[in-house]
């Protein structure tokens, strides 16, 4: 297939258009993600303006249900905050939640005293309280934001947040967000119930637990499978016109769910990943576990066709609709047989827009297990009250091979970096978040370069607080042991 995304370098995005539920970069907005497709012109190189987060409980719709949780603003997902390479975000945290709580900003390569991570980075904000969030956006890309407390983020505690490139080499019309969830809270009760219940079990045959199958497994049965705050029954609907170019940001913010995507009828060209560009390849379908994004390109046919997230040993999906021409929707079980195609592999990445790094100097081993209770989740033995720290030295650069001895996969994630997986041949994608398929070894390099004391931990969030969390920290240990909570 040839080729045709790339402009020359020329800013070619006049009338870039950002359409669905992010339609304008809302700041203050309240009440539930629309889905309609607006079109409302979002400049791509707009000055940020502050966006209040106030979390706080909600009711909202889901489908036929309306049920109660903690959102930002009352929308779900969080509004969207847009920006471009360089600028400075303010995002004012106001606690209405009856619990502390902060805002990590996924895969952003901030200033430590922002990141949002409790006992590390800042003392959560108590309820009543206020947080200043303010950090420069150095490198454009996709990523999200979302609460660092507890199991916070597995209720609505999270949204996305896109860095425009001001010289976007990319060439496209518009750009949707997919922000896809799993959800349980109002349902099954809430997260921490849910957490309570699993730390009781003792086998992996409990109602809670899903099926394992395949390579990825999946553990907590969530009700519903969410794009952009909408189940399957009433649609995220995207609307654009046949012949269109779209750029599809793909974020999962789900707590136990890693998706195969899919779009009927079209194949799929990955342009990034974790919001750095690789090399493009196209494929039919991806998976992407939680704390990982990918944006795809993709040329609009004429019709209405399936945006498909299958939930990764789940037997459930999550559904939107693309829609470029009158007519009947897809029903939401429509078989999608791209989602049997080729299938994008971390071997497929290579790095586009940032160079390979330095050769390191040593590597460090880290070791995913699970303690025979099959409820607690260890980093080379350790659980997170006593963490597994990983010291570097500022500047270095090592290689990080982490090795799964435990029977399920973790998407492993490390706070105010990124790092650069190892794959045949070199030249690997740089990304912040990776999958380990169980008994599998994944590699990567690291510099050095950010310092602090830093969350490295699995994204899948019961197993972080189930002990799945260590540190990423510079030199001597600080004084005091980081808090959890
Ligand atoms: Cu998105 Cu420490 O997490
Ligand atoms: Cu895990």
């Amino acid at each position: 297939m040839t080729q045709t995304w790339w402009s020359g370098g020329t800013i070619s995005r006049r009338g870039l258009l950002v359409t669905g539920a992010f339609a304008a970069g809302t700041a203050l907005t309240t009440g539930p993600a629309t889905g309609s497709a607006g079109g409302l012109a979002a400049p791509a190189a707009a000055r940020p303006r502050a966006t209040v987060l106030r979390a706080r409980p909600t009711t909202v719709g889901l489908g036929r249900r309306r049920v109660r949780t903690w959102t930002y603003n009352g929308e779900l997902p969080g509004p969207m905050i847009s920006a471009s390479t360089g600028d400075v975000i303010r995002a004012p945290l106001i606690n209405n939640l009856p619990e502390a709580t902060t805002v990590h900003w996924h895969g952003i390569q901030i200033a430590h005293r922002m990141d949002g991570a409790p006992g590390y980075s800042q003392e959560a904000t108590r309820p009543g309280g206020t947080f200043d969030y303010v950090f420069r956006v150095p490198i454009p890309g996709t990523y999200f934001y979302h609460s660092h407390v507890g199991t916070q983020a597995d209720r609505g505690l999270y949204g996305p947040l896109v860095v425009q490139d001001p010289r976007e080499p990319l060439s496209y019309d518009e750009e949707y967000v997919v922000v896809l969830d799993d959800w349980l809270d109002g349902i099954l009760g809430t997260p921490d119930d849910v957490l309570r219940r699993l730390n009781a079990s003792t086998d992996h045959d409990d109602t809670l637990r899903s099926d394992v199958l395949g390579g990825v497994t999946a553990e907590v049965r969530h009700p519903l499978y969410l794009v952009n705050g909408r189940p399957p029954e009433t649609p995220e609907t995207f609307t654009g016109r046949p012949g269109r170019r779209v750029r599809f940001r793909v974020i999962n913010a789900a707590a136990d769910t890693a998706f195969r995507v899919a779009l009927g009828g079209h194949r799929m060209t990955v342009t990034h990943a974790d919001g750095c560009g690789v090399q493009p390849v196209t494929v039919d379908t991806f998976l992407v576990g939680m704390g990982e994004r990918y944006d795809f390109l993709v040329r609009l046919k004429d019709g209405v066709f399936p945006l498909v997230a299958m939930a990764e040993g789940k037997r459930a999906r999550a559904f939107a609709l693309v829609r470029t021409a009158r007519g009947r929707a897809p029903r939401q079980d429509i078989r999608v047989p791209q989602l049997d195609g080729r299938r994008l592999a971390y071997r497929d990445l290579k790095a586009r827009t940032r160079p390979d790094l330095p050769r390191p100097e040593r590597t460090v081993t880290v070791t995913l297990g699970m303690r025979p209770s099959g409820n607690e989740w260890t980093m080379n033995g350790k659980l997170a009250g006593d963490p597994y720290r990983l010291r570097v030295e500022r500047g270095e650069t090592l290689r990080v091979v982490l090795d799964n001895q435990s029977p399920m996969w973790h998407p492993m994630h490390l706070h105010g970096h990124t790092f650069q997986v190892r794959v045949p041949g070199g030249g690997g994608p740089h990304k912040d978040t990776v999958n380990v398929k169980p008994r599998e070894r994944v590699e990567f390099d690291v510099q050095a370069a950010n310092p602090g004391e830093w969350m490295f931990h699995c994204h899948n969030l019961y197993h972080q607080e189930q002990g799945m969390m260590g540190t990423f920290g510079y030199g001597r240990p600080p004084g005091r042991r980081p808090m959890h909570h």
